[in-house]
Formats: structure tokens, C-alpha cells, sequence
């Protein structure tokens, strides 16, 4: 995955830097002034020197790189990085390197190619793997973790926006419509052992057909192309959206230090959920908008 890769990189690359610079470059620097191999693929955006080489006008939108006073560098500058900025660091290191031989081997994906369960990906989770077919009670499930922080080292406590703010306990009108929608729907909404709302109230750890869908546990979305995973769609909303946003954001590196990029974009195709939220189903068993 990526982060052992960026590990890598902060580890080796000082040696790449090359004593004759007339300012020394930052310690820990991406090597610059290669040819790049087969295995990247450079945007045509993105200019190589003469000798077809990556160099600093490769990476850094900002004008004379090279001469710039590296100490006072502005790099929130939305050209430090070219056609920036950037909502995470790895979404920069994409546009060259391939995303697939730094992703991590993806667990959610549990069944091979002839539709039989991968049963090491199970032991992630469970002590054993279990066989869908048998009526599993919640004594039975042998998770090595409680369901609520079974997720955490794998994925981050904010996953995304609005995970946090929903990791607290739906008031009671909430929790039984949460409830009666359940019983209605022969459907799991589980919460955390506290009542709290958790990754999975709105996530199956299980790719679809691992369980079977006529079970509550094996109801969700049906998607199961676990390779492409969740699919956002370019909105033309988004440059209003980003416009409307912008003196806030303005206002908030000011005060942070940080640059916060935001864009408007929408679910096109979703996996992993228990329910749609492209349409609104799974926001409106909790919420009453
Ligand atoms: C392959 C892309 C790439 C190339 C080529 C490249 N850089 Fe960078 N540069 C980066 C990345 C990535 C960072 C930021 C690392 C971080 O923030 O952790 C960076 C950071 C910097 C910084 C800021 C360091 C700091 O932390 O304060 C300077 C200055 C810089 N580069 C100068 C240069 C110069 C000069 C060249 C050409 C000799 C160059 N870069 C070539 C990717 C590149
Ligand atoms: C402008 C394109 C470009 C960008 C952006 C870029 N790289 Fe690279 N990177 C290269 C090239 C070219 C090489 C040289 C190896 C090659 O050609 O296969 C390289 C090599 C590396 C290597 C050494 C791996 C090896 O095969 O030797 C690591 C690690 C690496 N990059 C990490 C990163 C990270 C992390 C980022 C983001 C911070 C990043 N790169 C951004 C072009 C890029
Ligand atoms: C990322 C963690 C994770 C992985 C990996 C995982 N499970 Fe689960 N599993 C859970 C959790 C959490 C539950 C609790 C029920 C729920 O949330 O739906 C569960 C429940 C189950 C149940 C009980 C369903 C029911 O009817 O209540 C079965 C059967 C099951 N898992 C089978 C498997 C199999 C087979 C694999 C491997 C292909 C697997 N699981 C991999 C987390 C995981
Ligand atoms: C052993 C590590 C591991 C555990 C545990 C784990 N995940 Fe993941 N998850 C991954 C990997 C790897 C991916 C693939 C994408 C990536 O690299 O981020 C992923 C992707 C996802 C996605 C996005 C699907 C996509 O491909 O776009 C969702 C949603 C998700 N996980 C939810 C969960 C939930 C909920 C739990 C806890 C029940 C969980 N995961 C537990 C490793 C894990
Ligand atoms: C209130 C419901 C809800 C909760 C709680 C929630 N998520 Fe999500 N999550 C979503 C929705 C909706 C999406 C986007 C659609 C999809 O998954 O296909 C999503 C997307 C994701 C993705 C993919 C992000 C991407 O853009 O690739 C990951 C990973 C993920 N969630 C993990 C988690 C984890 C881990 C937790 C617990 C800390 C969690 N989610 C809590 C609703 C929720
Ligand atoms: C399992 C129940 C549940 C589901 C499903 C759910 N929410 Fe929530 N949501 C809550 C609870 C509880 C809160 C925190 C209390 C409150 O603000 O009502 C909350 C808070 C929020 C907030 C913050 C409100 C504020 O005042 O800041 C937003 C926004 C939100 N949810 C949107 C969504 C969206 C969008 C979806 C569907 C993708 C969704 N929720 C799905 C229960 C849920």
C-alpha cells in the first residue's frame, strides 16, 4: 500500500540528492532528474526536461523551482505541487505511479473467480471462517474485536466526512424507527455494544453473496466489483459548489495553516453499504429531513 511505499521513499531518497545542488534539498526528497520507466505514466500536463527526465518543473507548478529560497517556500501554493492542490498527498504521487501495485490487498473482496469464499480473507475478522449457509448466531461470529472497532487499523477513525459525527447514540424516536424498519425489511442496522452508531450500521464488511441476500446480514447494495469500489461522478455542480466555498476555505487555512480542498461529487455506483445512499434509503431510516 501506499503508505509502506511513501515509508520507503522518506527512508531511501535522501541518496538520490546530489551534493553539487546549490542549496541543499530537502533531506528526504522524491529523486528528480530520471527517465521514468514503463510502469509510470506521466499526465501530458506535466512537462519533462530535454533530456525527457522528471525535474523540479515536473512536480512544482511554481515558476523556477530551482531558485526558489527553499526554506521560505509556500507549499499550500496551489501550484507547489502542479495542477494542485491536492486533498491528500497520494492523490498527487497518482498521477504518475499507478494506484494498483501500492494498494493494499483489499479483504472485502471474498470470493474468487469461480464464486467460492476465500476463506484467509475471513480470518481477518473472524477466528475461523465461518460457512454462510449455517444460522450464525452473535456468540457464534468469533470476531477477534468487537463489531465497533473491528475496522480501525485497516481504515481511519474519519474515513470520511461525517463518519465522526455519527459514531454517538440515536435518541430513542430514532432507534425505533431504526427498529421497526429492521423487523420490516428482514434487514441488519446493528449497533456498537453501547448503542452507538458504528462503520457498520451503514457498512457490511462482506462483499455481496459472500452471505446469502435472503438473510438480514446479506442484504446491501448490490455491487460486486470490489476491484473498481465506489465510483464518484464529476459534477458540473462542483465548480459552484467549490466557488461558494471558497472565501470559508480561504478563511480556514488562513487560520489552520492547512489548505482544505473540497469538491461536490457524486455516488455513482456504491458498494459495501447496507443500504443506498445515492437515493436517500439509508440517510431516511435515521433522519426525518
Ligand atoms: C516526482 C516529483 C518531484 C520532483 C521531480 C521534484 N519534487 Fe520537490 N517535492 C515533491 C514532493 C512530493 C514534495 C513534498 C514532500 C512532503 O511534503 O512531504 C516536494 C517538496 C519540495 C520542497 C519543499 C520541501 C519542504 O518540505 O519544505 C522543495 C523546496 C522542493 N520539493 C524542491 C524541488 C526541486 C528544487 C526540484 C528539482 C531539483 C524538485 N523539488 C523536484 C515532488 C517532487
Ligand atoms: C511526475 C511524476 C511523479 C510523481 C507525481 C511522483 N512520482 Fe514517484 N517516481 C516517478 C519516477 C519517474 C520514478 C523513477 C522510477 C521509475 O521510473 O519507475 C519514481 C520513483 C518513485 C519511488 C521509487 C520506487 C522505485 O521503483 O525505485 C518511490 C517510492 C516513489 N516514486 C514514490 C512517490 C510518492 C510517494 C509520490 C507522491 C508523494 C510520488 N512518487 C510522486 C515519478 C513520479
Ligand atoms: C472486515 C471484517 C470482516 C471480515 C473480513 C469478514 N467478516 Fe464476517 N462478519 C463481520 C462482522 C462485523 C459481522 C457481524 C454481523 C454484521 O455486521 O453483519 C460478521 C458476521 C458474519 C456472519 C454472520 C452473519 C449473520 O447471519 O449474522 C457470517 C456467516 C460471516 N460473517 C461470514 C464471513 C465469511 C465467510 C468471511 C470471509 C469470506 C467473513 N465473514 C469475513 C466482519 C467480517
Ligand atoms: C484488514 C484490513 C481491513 C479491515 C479490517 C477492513 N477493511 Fe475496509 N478496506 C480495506 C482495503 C484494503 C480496502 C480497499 C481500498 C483501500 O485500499 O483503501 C477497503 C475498502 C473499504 C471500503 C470501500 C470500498 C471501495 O473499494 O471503494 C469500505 C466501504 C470499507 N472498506 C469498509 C470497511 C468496514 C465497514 C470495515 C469494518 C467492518 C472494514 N472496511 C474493515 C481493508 C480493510
Ligand atoms: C451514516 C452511515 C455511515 C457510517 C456510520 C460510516 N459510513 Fe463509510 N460510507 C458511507 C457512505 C454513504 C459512503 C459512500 C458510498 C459507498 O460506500 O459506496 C461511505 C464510504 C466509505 C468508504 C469509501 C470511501 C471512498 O471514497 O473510497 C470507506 C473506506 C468507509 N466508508 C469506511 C467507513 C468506516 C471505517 C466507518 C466507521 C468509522 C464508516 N465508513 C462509517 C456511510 C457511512
Ligand atoms: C443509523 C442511523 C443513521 C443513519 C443510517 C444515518 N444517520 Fe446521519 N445521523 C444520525 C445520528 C444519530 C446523528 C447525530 C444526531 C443528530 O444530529 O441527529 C446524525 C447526524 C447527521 C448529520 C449531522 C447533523 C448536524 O446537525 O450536524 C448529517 C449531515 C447526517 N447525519 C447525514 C446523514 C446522511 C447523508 C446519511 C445517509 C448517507 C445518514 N446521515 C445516515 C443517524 C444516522
Amino acid at each position: 500500500m501506499l503508505l509502506r511505499a511513501l515509508f520507503i521513499f522518506l527512508l531511501f531518497h535522501g541518496v538520490f540528492v546530489s551534493a553539487e545542488d546549490v542549496q541543499q534539498m530537502p533531506a528526504m526528497h522524491h529523486l528528480f532528474d530520471v527517465k521514468p520507466s514503463a510502469d509510470i505514466s506521466i499526465p501530458d500536463s506535466f512537462p519533462l526536461n530535454k533530456n525527457k527526465q522528471i525535474d523540479c518543473q515536473t512536480c512544482h507548478g511554481i515558476k523556477d523551482m530551482k531558485d526558489q529560497d527553499f526554506k521560505k517556500i509556500d507549499k499550500s501554493d496551489k501550484d507547489f505541487f502542479r495542477e494542485g492542490p491536492y486533498e491528500v498527498l497520494t492523490d498527487f504521487c497518482y498521477r504518475c505511479h499507478e494506484k494498483k501495485p501500492y494498494q493494499r490487498d483489499n479483504v472485502h473482496k471474498m470470493l474468487d473467480s469461480e464464486g467460492s469464499i476465500i476463506e484467509d480473507n475471513c480470518l481477518y475478522c473472524h477466528q475461523e471462517a465461518l460457512d454462510p449457509e449455517q444460522d450464525i448466531k452473535p456468540e457464534e461470529r468469533g470476531l477477534r474485536l468487537p463489531a465497533q472497532n473491528i475496522c480501525y487499523g485497516c481504515h481511519l477513525y474519519t474515513p470520511h466526512f461525517n463518519a465522526l459525527i455519527h459514531q454517538q447514540k440515536p435518541d430513542e424516536d430514532m432507534k425505533k424507527r431504526i427498529n421497526k424498519y429492521e423487523q420490516q425489511h428482514k434487514i441488519n442496522l446493528p449497533l456498537s455494544d453501547d448503542g452507538e452508531i458504528m462503520c457498520t450500521t451503514c457498512h457490511t464488511p462482506h462483499q455481496i453473496d459472500v452471505i446469502s441476500r435472503e438473510k438480514p446480514a446479506g442484504k446491501q447494495v448490490v455491487n460486486s466489483d470490489m476491484d473498481e469500489g465506489i465510483v464518484y461522478r464529476k459534477h458540473p455542480w462542483n465548480k459552484v459548489f467549490i466557488a461558494d466555498k471558497k472565501d470559508r476555505l480561504e478563511t480556514l487555512a488562513s487560520q489552520t495553516g492547512k489548505k482544505y480542498a473540497l469538491n461536490y461529487q457524486r455516488i455513482e455506483k456504491e458498494i459495501l453499504l447496507r443500504l443506498s445512499a445515492k437515493d436517500g434509503t439509508l440517510c431516511l431510516v435515521c433522519h426525518e429531513f
